[in-house]
C-alpha cells in the first residue's frame, strides 16, 4: 500500500482504521515527523521513543490533559463545566518529577507484582463466570459480553467499591477518554465532562465514607497518606486533598478499562485469525503470557502519548523548540523493523517480545501493567480451555473507534463451540 505522509492527517477516518502503513513510512522517511494538520511532531522509531522516555526533564508530561487542546470560546465553555466538579490537578500521568514520584509512591504498593499475583483467583473467578454466562450461546458479541465487563469488574474489586455501579464505571471511563485523539464536537466533549463530574462526586462520597468507616483498602490508604514521609524536601508533610485523591482514582479507573478491553478484543481476533496459534495455545496453556504480550505489541491500544519539550533540543536530527508538543507513537515503535522481523505478523515466539512499549517505559511506565498482563493471561488460559473452535462471523465490519491515540474495535462477533472441560 502506497501512502503519502506529507499530508498525514491522524483524524482521517481511513487512516484511523489502519494507521500502520503511515507509521512505517514515517519510520523510513522521517522518524520525527512534523504533522502540520495538528501542529505536532510524531516520533515513530523505537530508539527515539526510548530516548524521549528516558529523558523526562527535556520531555515533560505536563501536557494538561490527554485530550486535544481547546482554545477561545470552546475552552471557556469547557472550563465552565469543569468548574462544577473538583479542580483537575496533575498527579501521575500528567505530572513531572518530583511531584510525580511522590504521588506514584502512594499507590505503587497496591500494584506491586506480589499484590497483583494475589488477585489471580479473583480475576479467574470473574473470567470463568463471564464465560459460563454465554458458553451455551455459540455466538456472542465479544466486546460487550467479555472484554468490557472483565476489566471493569476487576478494577471495582481492586478499588473495593460496590458492584452496583459497574455500568456507571464503564460510562465514566468512556467519558474520561472521550476527547483523547478524537475530534468529537465540543458539545459531545462537554457532555462527557458532566460524566467526569459525576465520577468525581461518587468517589468523593466513597472516600468520605471511609473517613468515618476506615477499611483495609486503597481508598482508605489514600485518605491516610501523607506527602511525603521520606522526602527531606517536603516540610509540610500534609495529607492529600480531595482533588489529588480524585485525580489518582480517576487514572486507576480509566487508564485500565478501555485499554484492557481493547487488548482482550484484539487477542481473540488475532487467535481466531491465526488458527495455528489457537491450537498451540490450547495444547499448551503456558503460552498464554506470550500470546498476551504479542497482542499488546501488535495492537498497542495506547497508540501514543503527548510530551512537551522543555528546552530547545534535537531529536533524531530534528530541531525541537521549547514549548513544542510531540507525540511518542508506541504503536509504531512496536513495529520497528530494526527490532522485530516481520513486524506486522502475529508471532508469540518472537524475540524481544518484552521490549515492546505498549505500557511505555521509564518513570511513567504503566502502573497497571501487571494487572492487565494478569487479566490477559487468565483470559487466554480460560478461553482456550473452555472454547474448542473459534471463528469471526461474516457480520463483522472490523471498525475501530475514531481515535488516533486509543485504538480498538467497536465490536467483534465470534462463533465458537464449547470444549468439554472438567470444572
Ligand atoms: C492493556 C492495558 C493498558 C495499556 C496498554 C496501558 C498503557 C499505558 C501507557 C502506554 C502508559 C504510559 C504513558 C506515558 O508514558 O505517558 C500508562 C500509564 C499509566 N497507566 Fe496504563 N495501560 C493499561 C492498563 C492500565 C491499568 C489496568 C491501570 C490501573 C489499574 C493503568 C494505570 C496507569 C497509570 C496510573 C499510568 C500513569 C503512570 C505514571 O504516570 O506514572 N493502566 N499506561
Amino acid at each position: 500500500m502506497s501512502v503519502d505522509i506529507s499530508n498525514f492527517n491522524p483524524f482521517d477516518p481511513t487512516t484511523q482504521q489502519c494507521p500502520f502503513p503511515h507509521y512505517a513510512k514515517m519510520r523510513e522517511e522521517a522518524p520525527v515527523h512534523a504533522v502540520a494538520s495538528i501542529g505536532v511532531h510524531m516520533v515513530t522509531k523505537h530508539d527515539l521513543v526510548m530516548q524521549v522516555l528516558r529523558d523526562p526533564q527535556t520531555f515533560s508530561s505536563m501536557f494538561g490533559g490527554a485530550g486535544m487542546p481547546l482554545s477561545g470560546p470552546e475552552r471557556e465553555r469547557f472550563a465552565e463545566v469543569m468548574s462544577k466538579g473538583y479542580p483537575r490537578v496533575p498527579t501521575m500521568l500528567t505530572a513531572d518529577q518530583p511531584e510525580h514520584t511522590r504521588y506514584r509512591r502512594l499507590v505503587s504498593r497496591a500494584f506491586h507484582p506480589k499484590v497483583i499475583a494475589e488477585m489471580e483467583p479473583v480475576v479467574r473467578e470473574i473470567t470463568v463466570g463471564l464465560i459460563e454466562s454465554w458458553i451455551d450461546k455459540g455466538r456472542i458479541e465479544f466486546v460487550k459480553e467479555f472484554a468490557v465487563p472483565l476489566p471493569v469488574r476487576v478494577i471495582a474489586k481492586a478499588l473495593n467499591v460496590p458492584d452496583d455501579r459497574l455500568a456507571d464505571f464503564k460510562r465514566w471511563s468512556d467519558d474520561s477518554i472521550a476527547g483523547i485523539g478524537t475530534n468529537i464536537s465540543i458539545d459531545d466533549r462537554i457532555k462527557a465532562e458532566y460524566g467526569v463530574n459525576e465520577f468525581q462526586h461518587y468517589f468523593a462520597e466513597q472516600l468520605e465514607l471511609r473517613r468515618t468507616n476506615p477499611q483495609d483498602d486503597l481508598l482508605t490508604n489514600l485518605l491516610n497518606a501523607t506527602i511525603d514521609d521520606d522526602d527531606p524536601e517536603v516540610t509540610d508533610n500534609r495529607q492529600l486533598d480531595m482533588p489529588e485523591m480524585l485525580s489518582i482514582v480517576q487514572q486507576l479507573l480509566v487508564a485500565g478499562n478501555e485499554t484492557t478491553t481493547k487488548t482482550l478484543t484484539e487477542m481473540i481476533r488475532l487467535l481466531a485469525e491465526n488458527p495455528d496459534e489457537w491450537a498451540k495455545l490450547k495444547a499448551d496453556p503456558s503460552r498464554a503470557e506470550r500470546v498476551m504480550e504479542e497482542t499488546l505489541r501488535l495492537s498497542t491500544p495506547t497508540q501514543g502519548m503527548w510530551r512537551v519539550v522543555t528546552k530547545d533540543t534535537t531529536l533524531g536530527g530534528v530541531d525541537l523548540k521549547k514549548g513544542q508538543r510531540i507525540i511518542i507513537v508506541f504503536a509504531s515503535a512496536n513495529r520497528d523493523e530494526d527490532l522485530y522481523d516481520e513486524p506486522d505478523a502475529f508471532d508469540p515466539d518472537r524475540e524481544h517480545l518484552r521490549d515492546n512499549l505498549a505500557f511505555g517505559k521509564g518513570i511513567h511506565f504503566c502502573l497497571g501493567a501487571n494487572l492487565s498482563r494478569l487479566e490477559g493471561k487468565v483470559a487466554a488460559e480460560e478461553l482456550s480451555k473452555r472454547l474448542d473452535t473459534i471463528s469471526l462471523t461474516s457480520n463483522n465490519k472490523f471498525e475501530y473507534f475514531p481515535s488516533f491515540m486509543l485504538r480498538g474495535l467497536t465490536d467483534l462477533e465470534i462463533e465458537f463451540t464449547p470444549a468439554k472441560v472438567s470444572k
